[in-house]
């Protein structure tokens, strides 16, 4: 039987999904991979639960009873004391100062699955020294969820890469919470405002929904799939449309915001008037390969188009190459959640296992 030692990073929607579904899927692991996961530290920011300080059938239990501030240098003490073979550091934080952690962890003995974007999305040069030390070290960094949470989106490309498949362009609707949003407010006779409303109520939204609506993180997973095809961009390079107005940025206060939500509906309704009868609004990301232009913008678009057509919170990747010519590979579904989020971080643990050694 194959172990795996697994040190989550990050107990939110994502790390918590994460250790319900390794808990599930535990005795089908063992039967059909020969796999055993185990968790045998759990830490949010603060807080860490080592395996040793007891054993109850809740995590939950076990991380609010027993669990103590922690260093990471504790951690790195704990697993070596216990001497565990296969280590896997799993990031489900949104964290930037946690990412400072991954050479230490690596040069450590820990291979990275990596739900967070951060990483991948720092200076050029972070990106190379990280894959530099995981090189060194023989160790493994996936990260399949950047891009689409559990959609394999980033596997598909990198499958392409390697086959010196050339990819000429990506095209999609990228996230979750704005799909949802221009999808509900092309089909209803309602304020943007209150169509935003209803997508921070049913938890599409960052808390701050501004952090949708600038399309940084849209932005960020056009710059982690143009990595992925060899792209040198930074962060900076990319051309993103804030659709949040200037008043209302993130000088001002989100109450502000809120109260003031409403100052957005002209501007929205007034593109909706502009739209032929056959169209619809979607927010795209965009890439380029041989520009080499990143760009994260609204666009019109076909209603029976593949982004057009596209209904919920539904996000869809359409991958030009050359041997698919005009007619390009789709990748559709649910690109957030956390239930979906955290099943493609644990394929990436199943993917990692297949390449270590029992
Ligand atoms: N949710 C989705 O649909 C989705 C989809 C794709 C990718 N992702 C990515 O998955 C990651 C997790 O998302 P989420 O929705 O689960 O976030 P979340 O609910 O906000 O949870 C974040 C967790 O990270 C912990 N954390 C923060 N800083 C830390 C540090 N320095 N060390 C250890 N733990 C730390 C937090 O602990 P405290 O409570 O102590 O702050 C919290 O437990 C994010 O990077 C997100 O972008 C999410």
């Amino acid at each position: 039987m194959k172990k795996i030692h697994i040190v989550l990073f990050g107990t939110g929607n994502v790390g918590s999904s994460l250790i319900q579904q390794i808990l599930t899927a535990g005795e089908h692991l063992k039967e059909q991979e020969g796999l055993e996961l185990k968790i045998p530290v759990i830490a949010n920011s603060t807080t860490a639960f080592f395996q040793k300080h007891n054993q109850k059938p809740s995590w939950e239990t076990d991380f609010k009873v027993f669990g103590f501030p922690y260093q990471l240098q504790d951690v790195l003490d704990y697993v070596r004391e216990q001497e565990y073979e296969n280590l896997v550091a799993v990031d489900a934080t949104a964290s930037e100062e946690f990412v400072d952690n991954y050479l230490t962890l690596v040069k450590e003995g820990f291979h990275i699955v990596a739900a967070n974007k951060v990483a991948n999305t720092r200076s050029s040069a972070f990106y190379e020294e990280l894959r530099k030390t995981l090189r060194k070290n023989n160790k493994f960094f996936l990260y399949e969820t950047n891009v689409g949470a559990g959609l394999p989106v980033i596997e598909t490309l990198r499958n392409f890469h390697r086959s010196h498949e050339e990819v000429t362009r990506i095209r999609g609707v990228f996230s979750g919470s704005l799909s949802y949003i221009f999808n509900t407010f092309c089909e209803e006779e309602r304020a943007f405002s209150e169509v935003l409303s209803e997508a921070s109520e049913k938890g599409f939204t960052e808390p701050d929904p501004r952090v949708d609506l600038s399309g940084k993180d849209v932005g960020r997973k056009l710059l982690i799939l143009g990595r992925e095809l060899g792209l040198k961009k930074e962060l900076h390079e990319v051309v993103i449309q804030d659709l949040v107005p200037r008043h209302l940025n993130g000088s001002s206060s989100l109450e502000n915001f809120q109260k003031k939500k409403k100052d957005l509906d002209l501007d929205f309704l007034q593109l909706k008037n502009q739209l032929k009868q056959d169209e619809v609004i979607r927010h795209v990301g965009e890439l380029d390969m041989k520009t080499g232009k990143l760009e994260v913008k609204l666009s019109r678009e076909k209603k029976t188009s593949a982004l057009g057509s596209l209904q919920h919170a539904d996000s869809s990747f359409e991958i030009f190459t050359k041997s698919y010519g005009e007619q390009p590979v789709v990748i559709k579904g649910a690109g957030a959640g956390a239930a979906v989020t955290a099943r493609g971080v644990l394929t990436d643990l199943i993917k990692l296992a297949e390449k270590l050694p029992s």
